[in-house]
């Protein structure tokens, strides 16, 4: 077990050669204006179609109000009272007793995943192929997986369906979805058809324990797997689709592979990144 100090320094580490990316997001007079990098009207119809989708689903996601195409900018409702899902993961992972309503707010989450991937429509979009580092880390697994991923059923992505943009309103109880644009690192574009595990592992990279370092002490492991298990459910329950486990861990480890080439450029903090959130100690270590 590492001191507060050890961490401390890790994350220091890790933390000087972060990239920085990302959209700016403003509250301004109630609202949020957020500005894109490019192709801001595909931003705008993903956004008011997924916006439609929570008239008669079990989640919601902020109210796309107007675009300004010349400022590359989209003017939301601002969604007040939530919390990353993260929190709950958090309060899972490390309370004394098992909270049962995290569970169920883990298995809402795989609801509103299966909502997205059973419902969203976009009109102008691209078919997601995978990449050449893709490829390579996909390539230390038995090649019909690859063979499966391709083959398995295609929908129009969330594309960056993680911690960060997966909230939880205390006031509605219900799952709050944002930010369905690209990640840089898996998805390269907002509109993009793509096979269902690239959502799925993108959240369950984040039930690996893909969250800040200094969180880590007093975690309790053996409770990952459960959660794991209950997202898949929710997701399965509400999309129909089957979920095959083996293509899922390989698209897990190549999603968190590509992610810390993305995040760090030191080849060394990428070997401790992978090895930190796949591992014997923690119970899920990959075999390859
Ligand atoms: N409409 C909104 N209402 C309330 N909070 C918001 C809204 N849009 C974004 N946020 C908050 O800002 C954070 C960053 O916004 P997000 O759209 O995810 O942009 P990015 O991750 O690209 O910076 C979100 O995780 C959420 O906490
Ligand atoms: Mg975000």
């Amino acid at each position: 077990m590492l001191t507060d100090g050890q961490m401390k320094f890790i994350f220091k580490l890790f933390k000087k050669t972060r990239r920085v990316t990302g959209e700016d997001v403003r509250f301004v007079g109630g609202f949020v204006l957020k500005s894109y990098k490019d192709n801001v009207s595909g931003e705008f119809e993903k956004a008011e179609n997924l916006y439609k989708l929570t008239k008669f689903c079990n989640f919601s996601t902020p109210h796309p109000l107007e675009c300004n195409f010349s400022s590359a900018t989209i003017k939301y409702s601002y969604v007040p009272n939530t919390q990353s899902i993260r929190e709950k993961y958090i309060d899972f992972m490390k309370s004394e007793q098992r909270n049962k309503q995290c569970i169920s707010d883990f298995y809402n989450a795989g609801i509103a995943l299966g909502e997205i991937h059973s419902n969203l429509k976009l009109k102008n979009f691209k078919t997601w192929t995978p990449d050449k580092h893709f490829i390579k880390f996909m390539g230390r697994f038995d090649h019909k997986i690859m063979k499966k991923l391709l083959k398995s059923k295609q929908v129009f992505s969330h594309c960056d369906y993680g911690f960060s943009n997966v909230h939880f309103s205390e006031k509605t109880e219900e799952i709050v979805v944002f930010d369905p644009s690209s990640n840089g690192f898996i998805t390269q574009s907002s509109v993009l058809l793509a096979p269902i595990y690239l959502d799925l592992a993108n959240f369950i990279c984040n039930l690996n324990g893909l969250i800040p370092l200094r969180m880590y002490a007093g975690v309790k492991w053996n409770r990952m797997s459960e959660l794991k298990d209950i997202f898949i459910s929710g997701y399965e329950d509400s999309s129909g689709n089957c979920v095959d486990k083996e293509v899922l861990e390989a698209i897990v480890y190549v999603t968190a592979r590509k992610y810390f080439n993305y995040k760090y450029q030191s080849r060394l903090l990428r070997f401790v990144a992978i090895n930190a959130l796949f591992n014997f100690y923690k119970g899920n270590r990959i075999i390859l």
